[in-house]
């Protein structure tokens, strides 16, 4: 007979795995403060006592049946503390005469097999593996716990719905209060590439549209560089249909021209001109002089 497991070990660990249970499904650890959570830890501690009780009486009824040697030896195994006796079997090596009982009958190369039984540790961490597995698969295909599409269709909806908050609460630019500002470049430079490179050319070098990178300029209806762009597509150009008026047409948002222009300054002012010599179409117009 051996000594069991003392009864706050096993509640020990029933804590541990409600914990991580609780863990699993609500992922962060505000169960601490919910009734629920120390209920059912109550609940499972008084059942845990309930069963050591049981063992209790199992125990001394089987006290009673061993011989006095074997009493005297089991008093004294009961002696020794819990956890000592946990690390002293867990180096135990097997008494020859155990494995006499254990052994099977093949055997290679003087190699014999011994059916010894699984450690209880093991055993308890495999059952408990597949009750996990099982928990774990029927909340995945039956419930929305842990299921990626649903997870990302939800995260996917709520930015969406973020975005349309922040655009419905952020009135787009106009020629007043836009400004300009480097990090909206690159996103000018998609705008340019998908509307306007057609006509200005690669890098606004122009082509039918005049060229956007030097200082000369048919249209100057503004004081400074930024705002003459934004307003050239806002509104388009009176001379010539050609250049429409982008925003008025509701083709491009204020957000959109306020990016664009920010490129155009970009290439006009940050950078060197594409001379014709460089393939640039030749000056228009008469040379700026724009205010800061
Ligand atoms: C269908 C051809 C075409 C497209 C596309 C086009 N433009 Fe133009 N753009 C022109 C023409 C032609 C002019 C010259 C208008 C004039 O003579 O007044 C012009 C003029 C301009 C001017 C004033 C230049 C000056 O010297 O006065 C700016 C700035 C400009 N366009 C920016 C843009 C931007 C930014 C886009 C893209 C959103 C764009 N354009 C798309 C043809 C086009």
């Amino acid at each position: 007979m051996k000594p069991r497991t003392p009864v706050y070990i096993t509640i020990a660990i029933i804590l541990v795995i409600l914990f991580i249970m609780y863990f699993m499904f609500i992922q962060n650890i505000s169960f601490l403060s919910s009734p629920y959570f120390w209920f059912t830890v109550v609940i499972a501690a008084i059942l845990a006592m309930i069963q050591h009780a049981i063992g209790d009486l199992i125990e001394n009824d089987k006290f009673k049946s061993l011989s006095d040697t074997e009493k005297a030896e089991y008093l004294q195994s009961k002696q020794t503390p819990y956890f000592k006796s946990l690390f002293e079997s867990a180096f135990k090596k097997q008494p020859a005469g155990d494995e006499k009982d254990l052994l099977i009958d093949h055997g290679f190369d003087g190699i014999m097999e011994l059916d010894n039984q699984l450690p209880r540790w093991w055993l308890g961490l495999f059952y408990f593996g597949v009750a996990y597995c099982i928990i774990y698969m029927l909340s995945y295909w039956l419930t929305d716990f842990a299921n990626p599409i649903k997870e990302y269709d939800a995260e996917y909806k709520a930015q969406t719905a973020s975005i349309a908050e922040y655009v419905k609460n952020t009135p787009p630019p106009t020629i007043e209060n836009a400004e300009y500002s480097p990090d909206n470049i690159a996103a000018g430079e998609e705008v340019f590439k998908t509307n306007c490179v057609s006509c200005h050319g690669e890098g606004g070098r122009g082509g039918i549209g005049p060229n956007l990178t030097d200082n000369a300029w048919i249209n100057q209806p503004e004081k400074t560089l930024f705002k003459n762009v934004f307003h050239m597509v806002e509104n388009g150009s009176p001379n010539n249909p050609a250049m429409q008026a982008w925003g008025k047409n509701g083709v491009l948002t204020g957000f959109d021209i306020q990016n664009v222009a920010a490129y155009v300054y970009h290439i006009n002012q940050e950078q060197n001109p594409i001379t014709p010599a460089e393939g640039g179409a030749a000056p228009q117009g008469t040379v700026a002089n724009w205010e800061k």
